[in-house]
């Protein structure tokens, strides 16, 4: 058959083997969160492209390149790119900050890149994301890193597995020396660097750094330490002395910067050593205190993070973490000749609404090939009906693992069948 219509390129659909798979870890995650205290929010799938423009950064790669946007007479949409801009725009819209502390947040959401795609980078991808809103302290950068790490570890991700790289980027008052500096080693440097970077050394100079293709070259680029603040430092340190108390291994990495424009001080990823290849990246994140402000609410402290869906499914089966295997049925209902089909469906019902899962034949099938269905869907207890056992409104019930036979009244077929799963 020749296929009229595919899925486009970079995007995936996700059939019910590998949904369990899905289901497994939204609810490791959604359990993570709540044990946490965070609450749910959802977003729309479009936003106002300006609300991109202005968080994420016109010179970013993921607003200026990759960003899906569609043009409805004056007005300008974009197919949410990331999470975090949404949930700041809904915290905002909500006044979630007018009863004041500390508000935690997570998400499961699609995003949408114009990447090229490769092995773990799509086009639409998912993350779930989790973001802390007026809590300025070390004390929550620290807290969303045992999360993070705690979660991968849920997963049965062995922690040699994986590599928590930490940096921080400064803040607007000690970032443009900082900045000033870096472009100063790209421009003596200028030459050996990709056509890419030597383009944005002008107008985004610290985005040399995390550049793969100029890796070696940045190794000696400077870092950003003497140049912090007294407050950036502070913050750093506390970070970096909690971390050491809870035991939660990290590498410090001078060059994480970041391709998103909202981030201030910390910033962090977790790579992971197999699974990944070149997009090795499981998560990533940092602190964005001036964003809250700049999309016009009030002085905000803020931080967070997305993890790739996709990314921690492929590491899992790279890494082989158990997974789960699908829950077999608990009933096949039988029907013996055409009569017994409505029996079958009624008392599938039955079954089915004591939380029973419970499948018959659809298509007017054989008792032999019904029973072959039965052992093929793992069930354990067929229900046979025929005449006999509708002239006596009771059931044959088959334990399909002893093969032992009982006749169980219709009416109690779920409580006989419960007690004995
Ligand atoms: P991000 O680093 O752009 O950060 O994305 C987070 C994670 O999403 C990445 O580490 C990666 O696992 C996954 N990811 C990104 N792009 C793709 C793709 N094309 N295909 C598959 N997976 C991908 C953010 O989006 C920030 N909003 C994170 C954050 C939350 N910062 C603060 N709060």
């Amino acid at each position: 058959m020749e296929l009229k219509y595919r899925a486009l390129e970079g995007m995936h659909d996700i059939l019910p083997e590998q949904s369990l798979l899905w289901q497994y870890v939204e609810s490791r995650w959604r359990e993570h969160c709540r044990r946490y205290g965070y609450g749910e929010i959802r977003t729309p799938i479009l936003e106002s492209a300006e609300l991109f423009e202005r968080s994420v950064g016109e010179t970013s790669d993921i607003v200026s390149k990759e960003m899906y946007v569609l043009q409805r007479g004056e007005e300008r949409y974009a197919l949410k790119p990331e999470g975090t801009a949404p949930v700041v725009r809904a915290y905002l819209e909500h006044g979630l900050y007018s009863g004041g502390g500390v508000q935690k947040l997570y998400y499961i959401t699609p995003f949408f890149r114009g990447e090229r795609p490769q092995k773990g980078r799509y086009r639409q991808a998912h993350q779930f994301g989790a973001e802390i809103f007026g809590a300025a302290s070390p004390l929550a950068d620290a807290e969303l890193l045992c999360m993070v790490m705690d979660f991968f570890m849920s997963l049965g991700l062995p922690a040699d597995a994986l590599e928590l790289r930490l940096n921080t980027i400064g803040c607007p008052e000690c970032r443009p020396a900082y900045r000033e500096a870096v472009r100063n080693f790209g421009s003596e440097n200028f030459n050996r660097l990709c056509k890419n970077c030597q383009a944005r050394l002008e107008r985004n100079p610290l985005r040399i750094l995390d550049c793969k293709e100029c890796f070696e070259i940045t190794a000696s680029a400077p870092p950003i330490d003497p140049y912090l603040c007294d407050d950036c430092r502070a913050h750093f340190e506390g970070l970096q002395s909690l971390l050491k108390a809870l035991e939660v291994a990290y590498v410090r990495d001078h060059r994480l910067v970041r391709g998103l424009d909202y981030y201030t001080r910390t910033t962090f990823e977790v790579v992971a050593s197999q699974g990944l290849g070149a997009q090795n990246a499981l998560c990533g994140g940092g602190r964005y205190d001036g964003l809250v402000e700049d999309l016009g609410g009030p002085p905000t402290p803020a931080l967070g993070v997305g993890i790739g869906v996709e990314r921690t499914l492929l590491v899992l089966q790279a890494l082989h973490a158990p997974v789960p295997t699908p829950p077999p049925l608990d009933v096949f209902v039988v029907a013996f000749g055409d009569a017994a089909r409505p029996v079958a469906l009624q008392i599938a019902q039955q079954l089915r609404r004591a939380a029973l899962a419970t499948d018959l034949d659809l298509e007017g099938r054989s008792p032999k090939a019904q029973m072959r269905l039965a052992n093929r869907n793992g069930a354990r207890f067929a229900v046979l009906l025929g005449e006999m056992e509708l002239a006596q409104g009771i059931a044959t019930v088959k334990d399909l693992h002893t093969h032992e036979q009982h006749a169980v009244s219709q009416r109690e077929l779920s409580s006989w069948i419960k007690t004995r799963l």
